[in-house]
């Protein structure tokens, strides 16, 4: 595959989203075809289980079979043909936040985790992922004054601070795919780091 597979991550209320056009312009600007899309989504049927997924309780398990089936929807409809036919592919959180919500914050075995990535992803994982790093109580005081918290958005702290140092973990343990951005700055400082970053230059 010759497109560049590009992931952006962080808990609720890190400011990602916010930041997801500039990088969108911003390889444009350098001639890219850019397809924007996000987890879990991205397709109808995905939708449908981002829908599921965000308004009821459900089994821990159940709750990340359903990610990983959102994401093989993904993978066959959107992601991968779009990478075959050279795009970047800018994508709103991956199988990263899998081992950082249903691993680290629900408990789900990260042993399964890695067998169901497999099955679904086979070798394919992100060239660069772009992790929105910040103290869970700065962003938990962002998204507290945004909107309704969704199911996950109304977890409790601790739940946010396992899921955060899982995300501190996965980058420390693959430094050549992560780059961190420190997301406790301003907007300003924040898209000078995005600048910094050797794809987006
Ligand atoms: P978003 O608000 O960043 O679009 O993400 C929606 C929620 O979905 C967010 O709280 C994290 C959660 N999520 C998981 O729990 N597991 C996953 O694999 C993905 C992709 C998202």
């Amino acid at each position: 595959m010759s497109g560049l597979f590009l992931t952006v991550e962080g808990i609720d209320g890190a400011g990602k989203s916010s930041f997801i056009g500039w990088i969108e312009r911003r390889l444009r600007a350098k001639g890219a075809d850019v397809v924007v899309t996000r987890e879990p989504g991205g397709t109808a049927v995905g939708e449908e289980l981002r829908r599921l997924i965000l308004s009821f309780e459900i089994d821990p398990v159940t709750e990340a079979l359903l990610v990983f089936a959102a994401r093989k929807e993904h993978l066959v409809r959107v992601v991968v043909p779009a990478l075959e036919r050279g795009a970047c592919v800018v994508c709103d959180r991956f199988t990263d936040a899998t081992f950082a919500y249903q691993g680290a914050g629900r408990g789900v075995d990260t042993g399964w985790l890695a067998q169901l990535e497999i099955w679904v992803q086979a070798k394919l994982q992100p060239d660069c992922t772009i992790l929105f790093d910040l103290p869970v109580a700065l962003a938990r005081h962002r998204s507290a004054a945004a909107r309704i918290p969704d199911r996950f958005e109304a977890q409790q702290e601790a739940f946010f601070e396992r899921v955060r140092e899982c995300y501190l973990l996965r980058a420390a343990r693959d430094p050549g795919r992560f780059r961190i951005i420190d997301a406790a700055q301003s907007m300003t400082q924040i898209e000078a780091q995005l600048e910094a970053i050797d794809l987006l230059r």
